[in-house]
């Protein structure tokens, strides 16, 4: 008996060549499910708009840097879901000291992230995953 029929050979090399490709870069990240780059910006921008517009938390940025704030936060998200940034801003601890937050500025913080991923479609298991990242912030952002 013929163990490799060439008909058989040839379908199998076919076969292999077919086969999908490891990709070079990583196209499961958090970061690309959002949307890269632009899914990112979509989100800070909504974010800033969101927090601007809300009374309860919008005097602690009356003298902020926006653009810079704007800069920094896409940077730290990209970065911290997987996207190809480097953070270049301020430890939390740093960011947000003499503040002396609460776990209220905190929560109403989130509150307004929320809203702006909805507003920008991310969809609901999307923005679990983006809270996930988050949460951790809490203790380095509340009461510095
Ligand atoms: C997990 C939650 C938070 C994250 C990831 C975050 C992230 C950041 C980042 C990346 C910066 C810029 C750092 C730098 O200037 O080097 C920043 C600054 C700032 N954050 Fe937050 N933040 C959080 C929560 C909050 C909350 C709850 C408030 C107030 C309600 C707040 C108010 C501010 C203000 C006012 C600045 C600007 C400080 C300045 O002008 O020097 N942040 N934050």
């Amino acid at each position: 008996m013929k163990l490799f029929a060439p008909g058989l050979f040839a379908l199998a090399l076919a076969a292999c060549a077919a086969a999908p490709q490891k990709p070079l870069v990583k196209n499961d990240t958090l970061y690309q499910r959002l949307g890269g780059a632009a899914g990112v910006e979509a989100v800070v921008d909504a974010s800033l708009r969101q927090i601007h517009g809300d009374l309860r938390i919008n005097l602690f940025f009356e003298n902020t840097d926006l653009p810079d704030l704007r800069r920094l936060l896409i940077e730290q998200i990209c970065a911290a879901t997987g996207g190809p940034c480097t953070y270049t801003g301020r430890s939390m601890e740093e960011a947000h000291s003499g503040m002396n937050l609460t776990d209220r500025d905190f929560d109403i913080f989130v509150e307004d992230l929320v809203a702006a991923m909805t507003e920008v479609k991310v969809s609901p298991a999307l923005q679990q995953e983006v809270l996930a990242l988050f949460a951790p912030m809490r203790p380095q952002v509340v009461g510095q």
